[in-house]
């Protein structure tokens, strides 16, 4: 009798203490655009986080709830409190525009319910809007733009042309590279910033980009945007007389196949790529080929990694908003695109920066690494937790 109390007391310890058992079911709210210009990173991003998820043989663990931010700042915002207050979420996942994490931030922050930000770079979520409710296992738009611009003047390269869609990310994106490049000695000889999702025809701006004569043009586009600027681009044979150099999305994996050749040559800095020699990165590949058929981008990694945050927070007995906030950021692990860690200063991700091009391998548009930027950690930028 006696034995078999103390049996019962260790198992019961032992499931309180294994977190699998902390909820009974997290309700996640994956909070990203399913429609519009970005739609497809949305997928990418849901496809890396049931890939984790289902990898670990966790499923049952979770209520997931979608919803579509349509990339709009309002719609995003209604979505939020519509998960938190009506499907009374655990946690939303997600955002991929920086101007819906703009929209949301603060009423995730005074609703204290936890944010897992799998894409959107928006510099003060992690700066001077940071909270602790906020993690973010993706990159800052300083984190990835910055480090191109000093690599880029230390190149030769002196005089720049800057491209982007005329909203946050766009100019925070622009406004990191034009500060490190300028900084380092560089110039920026003319710029200019397309409606956002709107703009079909970017010849009038690459026209006006190559009469100001720079040395190379660097810009940031993603989804249907970026295929939209990659493909006139090469139409227009700029290759040889305005060099493109660019924030990494432009030429992602995930759609660099519809850009075609065009993009052979596209010098450009990201936190992941597909052909990264890591066993851990060979392990994802492998594992993200099988189940979808194609290799993963840097979109699915951020999905995959923001799963992995959720299990180790749960593991680490996470069973409420408050302690899934608090353990979030603390969760140790190896991702598939390197060493990473949650600088504690700020919750923004401290990752290493790849600068590749894009090249033919056996007829296949692939990666090639030209550098390596190891622990990127950006400048906590006026944030006080
Ligand atoms: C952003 O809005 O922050 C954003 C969107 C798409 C990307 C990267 C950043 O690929």
């Amino acid at each position: 009798m006696h034995k078999f109390f103390t049996t019962v007391v260790i198992a019961a310890a032992t499931l309180v203490g294994t977190s699998q058992y902390a909820f009974a079911e997290t309700k996640v709210g994956l909070l990203l655009p399913r429609s519009g210009t970005y739609a497809v990173l949305g997928k990418e991003i849901e496809a890396g986080f049931n890939l984790a998820v289902e990898q670990a043989d966790r499923t049952g663990e979770f209520k997931i709830f979608n919803e579509d931010t349509e990339i709009k700042p309002q719609v995003g915002l209604a979505k939020a409190r519509k998960l938190v207050l009506e499907n009374e979420v655990d946690v939303i996942v997600g955002i991929v525009s920086s101007g819906v994490l703009g929209a949301i931030r603060d009423f995730m922050h005074n609703a204290k319910v936890p944010l897992i930000v799998a894409n959107a770079g928006n510099n003060e979520a992690t700066g001077k809007s940071c909270s602790p409710y906020i993690t973010r296992v993706s990159f800052s738009s300083n984190q990835l733009n910055r480090p191109i611009g000093k690599w880029m003047f230390d190149k030769g390269i002196r005089k720049v042309y800057t491209l982007a869609p005329d909203y946050v990310a766009g100019h925070q994106m622009i406004d990191g590279f034009t500060d490190a490049f300028t900084r380092a000695g560089g110039e920026v000889v003319g710029r200019e910033f397309t409606p956002f999702g709107k703009t079909k025809d970017f010849g009038p701006y690459l026209a006006k980009a190559k009469a100001a004569k720079p040395d190379a043009i660097f810009v940031f586009y993603a989804g249907g945007e970026a295929i939209s600027f990659v493909k006139q681009y090469g139409s227009f044979g700029l290759s040889k007389e305005l060099p493109l150099y660019s924030s990494g999305f432009l030429t992602s994996p995930l759609y660099v196949k519809a850009e075609g050749d065009a993009a052979i040559g596209i010098v450009a800095s990201l936190h992941y790529v597909p052909t990264l020699d890591t066993p851990e990165n060979k392990e994802f590949v492998e594992a993200f080929i099988a189940k979808e058929g194609r290799s993963p981008s840097e979109y699915a990694v951020q999905g995959y990694d923001a799963a992995k945050l959720l299990m180790g927070a749960a593991d680490a007995g996470a069973n409420d908003r408050a302690s899934l906030a608090e353990q979030l950021p603390k969760v140790k692990y190896v991702s598939p695109r390197g060493p990473v860690e949650i600088d504690l200063a700020t919750n923004n991700i401290i990752q290493n920066v790849y600068v590749y091009d894009t090249v033919t391998n056996g007829g296949e548009l692939t990666q090639k690494i030209l550098d390596t930027l190891e622990a990127v950690q950006d400048a906590p930028n006026g944030c006080t937790m």
